[in-house]
């Protein structure tokens, strides 16, 4: 009987199924009420004495090597059930979605990238704004027409707080906590109360560079802002067209020659070949004195450029609205950009 025993546990261990079925059957066969441990077991008592030791030693490990079977088996199987569930290793793998960047942001980490060759730092400042951030120490003091220029929003109940216009105000706070040289670009948001349509929104994003050291020139200006376009557009020709800015002196707009190959040149150029990114200066005295820097020993330059409407220029957007609206089938087609 004992041979007949050890041949069980033999069979019970090279025993192997993939079907569900087959592991209950051999469980019922080897561990059920009528299986053949019971019988085994209910034979114990018709065994020899001399035998019994050898006996119980024999059904237990019969016992132990089927239910381990068991176990094993069973939860084989529930695996690979979850893995067919789930998607077998054989089969392709269910798409996992992954995210894109804003083309906001790849703008902006590109602009980043180029300024930081040349040794800009990046600062940041605050969104909601104080009146003299965002405008009195930017030489714009209270009932300067100028302020027209960009209509803000208030904080209602105090008229000294306000949704920042401009990043230039991120210039006033970082001349008042740093001593030149001074060269950073502040990214960031900023808002005007405007009516929005496909070419102007409330909210837009800007860059704001600022260089501040002794001896800086109107041709330095000029150099980085050519710098910047070859890096950014492939384009080095650059026009400064005279303009006006109370935070500059003198000031200008800054105009890219964008060429009029394509019909598209001609729709964005407005048939002129020229594109305006922006606005530029050197910094008025009167503002660096606002932030206790002494215009007699450093002078600087400043400039401005709108993120939005570069990302738009170069990935072809045609409705700034698609910017903030967060239309996943829109932002899935800058998966590829930066
Ligand atoms: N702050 C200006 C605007 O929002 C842009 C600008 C113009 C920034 C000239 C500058 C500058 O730093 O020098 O329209």
């Amino acid at each position: 009987m004992i041979d007949k025993i050890k041949e069980l546990i033999a069979e019970a261990d090279a025993f192997t199924t993939q079907s569900q079925e087959e592991v209950e059957a051999f469980r019922i066969k080897f561990l059920g009420k009528k299986g053949l441990l019971n019988t085994y077991f209910a034979e114990f008592r018709n065994v020899a004495n001399d035998q019994k030791k050898e006996f119980g030693q024999a059904i237990n490990q019969l016992k132990n090597t089927a239910q381990d079977k068991v176990n094993t088996l069973k939860e084989g199987l529930a695996n690979s059930e979850e893995a067919v569930s789930s998607g077998d290793l054989s089969r392709p793998g269910d798409p996992v979605s992954i995210g894109a960047r804003h083309p906001i942001s790849i703008v902006k980490n590109q602009i980043i990238d180029i300024f930081s060759n040349i040794g800009f730092n990046v600062s940041e400042g605050p969104e909601i704004e104080d009146d003299w951030h965002n405008f009195t120490a930017l030489n714009l003091p209270e009932y300067h027409p100028a302020r027209d220029m960009q209509d803000t929003f208030f904080i209602q109940t105090n008229p000294d707080i306000l949704l920042r216009t401009h990043t230039s105000s991120v210039q006033v706070r970082y001349m008042e906590n740093n001593v030149p040289p001074i060269r950073t670009i502040s990214p960031g948001r900023v808002y005007r109360n405007e009516a929005i349509s496909s070419r102007s929104h409330c909210f837009f994003h800007q860059v704001e560079g600022l260089y501040i050291d002794k001896d800086v020139s109107f041709a330095d200006l000029k150099q980085t802002l050519q710098y910047f376009t070859t890096e950014m557009f492939g384009k080095s020709k650059i026009r400064l067209r005279p303009s006006y800015f109370p935070f500059t002196e003198p000031s200008a707009e800054i105009d890219v020659y964008w060429g009029l190959e394509t019909e598209t040149d001609h729709k964005i150029t407005k048939g002129t070949g020229w594109l305006e990114i922006g606005g530029c200066g050197m910094v008025d005295p009167n503002v660096l004195k606002n932030c206790n820097i002494d215009p007699e020993e450093y002078s600087g330059f400043a400039f401005g450029v709108g993120i939005d409407r570069i990302a738009m220029l170069l990935h072809q957007i045609s409705d700034i609205r698609l910017l903030s609206e967060n239309d996943v089938r829109f932002l899935e087609q800058f998966k590829s950009a930066l």
